[in-house]
């Protein structure tokens, strides 16, 4: 007997106008087809998505983009021939064809070739670009394994892939091409310095008339339940003595007490060990009934600077500041 071909039947519902939950190596996905903008529709539904923040469009080949953009800059193809298939999103200006629903109305659509071979092989077998954010209800956690989407969004979505937990654990990096000079939107899986090296300067992003560096980067974000205070100062553990605390530690801690449970992001202090457990080892701190979870910083290079921008959004409770370093 064959086997049951399980990305076959996705690509499928795909085709079909269904939206499917998918694995790739930074997050779990939610994708639809992306020149179907009902489909498209049901994605910002289910996950209760503001309609002014774009989808990322999935492509299985570089090729695949002369379908959805009209010029692929010189420094953006160097971008591509290094990190794809990778955690890199680039933002290019985009064909007419793409409808507005996936990219806000924007002039611009931001695309990616994912590594994992279940992302790659749904692409190819639904022969669409898939439209698809991280599969999670906005604002909260990002999944990283195929049980975290069940949870939250099982009965919603038309089939969930299960491809394991992933790889990188935190979404990819996100580069702007619509001004002149480059600008990092959102960092990600592919470290500011690993994009330095081929490119050269990128710009930061920027907090210009308080407005996030791409539409969806709101300051408050992947928040769990439970209040995240960010122990940037040892006085934090004092001030809250009697309560219930967790800690979500970088590396090996010194000492477990006064906390209720400790999660330990990488024994070793390895940032990609530590990514690829973030998103996993703050929902299983949401689950104990805590009143608070502290969370050590880590150092802002390389992987850390994607960890601290996920960490200093989980930890907000308020709306936007102005003056806040945050990338939001
Ligand atoms: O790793 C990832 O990128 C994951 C996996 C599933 O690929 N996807 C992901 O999608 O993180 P999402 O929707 O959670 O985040 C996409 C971000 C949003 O902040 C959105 O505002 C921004 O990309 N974005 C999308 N299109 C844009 C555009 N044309 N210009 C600027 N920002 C854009
Ligand atoms: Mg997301």
């Amino acid at each position: 007997m064959r086997e049951f071909d399980v990305v076959g039947h996705a690509a499928e519902i795909i085709r079909r106008g269904g939206i499917v939950a998918f694995p790739t190596e930074t997050v779990y996905g939610l994708g639809a087809d992306a020149f179907a903008p009902l489909a498209v529709a049901r994605i910002f539904e289910v996950k209760n998505r503001p309609y002014f923040d774009p989808l990322i469009v999935h492509v299985a080949s570089p090729r695949d983009l002369d379908h959805l953009v009209t010029d692929v800059p010189a420094m953006a193809k160097s971008l591509i021939d290094r990190f794809w298939p990778g955690p890199l999103t680039l933002v290019l200006s985009k064909q007419s064809e793409v409808p507005d629903i996936v990219t806000a109305g924007l002039p611009t659509v931001a695309v990616r070739m994912p590594k994992h071979p279940m992302a790659l092989g749904l692409i190819e077998k639904a022969a669409c670009p898939i439209a698809a954010p991280s599969a999670n209800p906005f604002g909260y956690l990002s999944p990283t394994t195929a049980e975290h989407v069940r949870d939250q969004l099982g009965d919603q979505v038309d089939l969930i892939l299960d491809g394991g937990p992933c790889q990188v654990g935190v979404e990819s990096t996100i580069l702007s091409f619509s001004e002149e000079m480059p600008r990092l939107l959102r960092p990600g899986g592919v470290t500011l310095e690993e994009i330095e090296r081929v490119i050269g300067r990128v710009e930061p992003c920027s907090n210009k008339e308080g407005m996030p560096g791409a539409p969806g980067m709101l300051p408050r974000h992947y928040a769990p339940r439970t209040p995240i205070l960010l122990d940037r100062e040892a006085t934090v553990r004092d001030s809250v003595k009697h309560k219930k605390i967790g800690l979500l530690a970088y590396r090996e801690p010194r000492e477990a007490a006064p906390f209720h449970h400790v999660e330990v992001l990488s024994m070793k202090g390895d940032p990609r060990e530590a990514a690829a457990n973030l998103f996993a080892a703050i929902r299983r701190l949401d689950t104990m009934d805590l009143d608070l979870i502290v969370a050590e910083t880590v150092p802002e290079e390389g992987l850390g600077r994607a960890i601290m921008d996920r960490l200093r959004r989980a930890s907000r409770r308020d709306g936007y500041a102005k003056d806040e370093h945050v990338e939001s």
